[in-house]
């Protein structure tokens, strides 16, 4: 898009609590790497007992591209909905890069997740866990299994398709992409705000991909996720379960408005004469295109699923073909032993069996593909 990447229009945002170790050797070298003058530096303090929002004011008085916002503690999170509100509307920022304080996130790979969105992504993820992205070694087997396995029943069950790392603290998001997905909205207080508002990013159209980086443990200072984020995650990814049926609403919609093209179209050739071994798979067919242009159109249209797109195509049209065969497969069987039940009926019927095989494939297989391994 003939964006410039140097950093222009770029506000980082960096949630603190207790990081005085941290804070000034993170801002020195965030400074020195993006040195361009329209970039800013955002520390959300959450008035840190020891002394962080000190350091970063001092610092902020010798660098106005470096800004403090402080309030009390409600959590990263609620410290992410502020600051983000701050980026955008006081400080004008086009992009914002969320990071960590306690150097897990390296500031040199901001570089990269820029130079993402100005190749035409929305949001830039770094990633732990696509192909080039790693853990700390220091991370013993149980605790990668945790952050693997919570990721994975996360991504599934808050339906986050396509993402491998869907908790990741590290991103780059044009400020567009943030306000369509409402960021100040967010309720949540802990940790879940990664997948929160990565789950609203999705839905509301962004692009995004993923960015190999290596995730550090902290050499400094301690983490601040407890007990009480964790039970957050577990009620939050339910409940996005629950609020996203808006697709399956589509879905359902979609599917009857199918049945009408059918037996609609159906109805209308045989009153013109066609035989109904003809009508059937015309009128058959008609639904199934009707149905792929909804899908594509209206009820997936929200959804950003990354990556083999052709194969998930050829799924589809595999799956459709198969429903066409099953439909008029029914149809034929029926219309032998029935021969005087009314034709209309009868491709009725041979609905059926041909969404419940529909349904059942395309959901555990042809969309099944992007879903994690
Ligand atoms: N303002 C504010 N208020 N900042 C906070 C709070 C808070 O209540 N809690 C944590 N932070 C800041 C920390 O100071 C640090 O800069 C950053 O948020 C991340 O906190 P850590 O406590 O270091 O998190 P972590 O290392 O356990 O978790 C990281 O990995 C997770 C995925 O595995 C973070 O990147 C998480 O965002 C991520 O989900
Ligand atoms: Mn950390």
């Amino acid at each position: 898009m003939g964006r410039d990447i140097s950093g222009a229009g770029v506000c980082f945002v960096v949630p603190t609590y207790n990081e005085a170790p941290n804070i000034v050797p993170l801002l020195r070298r965030l400074t020195g790497l993006y040195p361009d003058p329209d970039t800013a530096f955002l520390v959300v303090d959450d008035e840190s007992p020891d002394g962080t929002g000190r350091l970063v004011r001092e610092l902020a008085a010798t660098d106005g591209r470096v800004h403090l916002l402080e309030g009390p503690r409600r959590g990263l999170g609620q410290a992410y909905v502020r600051g983000m509100a701050y980026a955008l509307e006081t400080l004008g920022a086009d992009t914002v890069v969320q990071m960590d304080a306690d150097f897990s996130h390296d500031p040199a790979d901001a570089r990269r997740l820029l130079t993402r969105l100005a190749d035409g992504a929305d949001v830039a993820i770094g990633s732990r866990y696509v192909v080039g992205g790693s853990l700390d070694p220091r991370w013993r087997i149980g605790r990668r299994l945790l952050s693997r396995w919570g990721n994975r029943f996360a991504r599934y069950i808050a339906d986050i398709r396509g993402v491998r790392d869907c908790t990741s603290g590290f991103k780059a998001i044009r400020a567009e992409a943030l306000g369509a997905a409402r960021v100040e909205d967010i309720r949540v207080r802990g940790h879940t705000f990664q997948i929160m508002l990565l789950h609203r990013l999705i839905h509301a159209g962004a692009r995004v991909v993923e960015e190999p980086i290596h995730f550090r443990d902290r050499e400094r200072g301690r983490t601040k996720l407890g007990a009480g984020s964790i039970l957050e995650f577990f009620y939050t990814i339910w409940w996005l379960r629950l609020t996203s049926h808006r697709v399956l609403f589509r879905y359902g919609l979609t599917g009857l408005v199918g049945a009408l093209v059918n037996l609609g179209s159906f109805q209308t050739l045989l009153e013109l004469g066609m035989h109904k071994f003809l009508a059937s798979p015309i009128a058959i067919e008609l639904s199934i295109v009707s149905n792929f242009l909804m899908h594509n159109y209206w009820t997936f249209a929200g959804r950003v699923m990354i990556g083999r797109k052709r194969v998930r195509g050829l799924k589809y049209n595999a799956v459709s073909l198969a429903t066409l065969a099953l439909s008029y497969a029914t149809f034929v069987g029926l219309s032998v032993p029935f021969p005087h039940t009314s034709p209309a009926l009868l491709q009725a019927c041979a609905i059926v069996p041909a969404v419940a095989l529909n349904y059942l494939t395309n959901s555990y297989w042809t969309f099944r593909d992007t879903a994690p391994k």
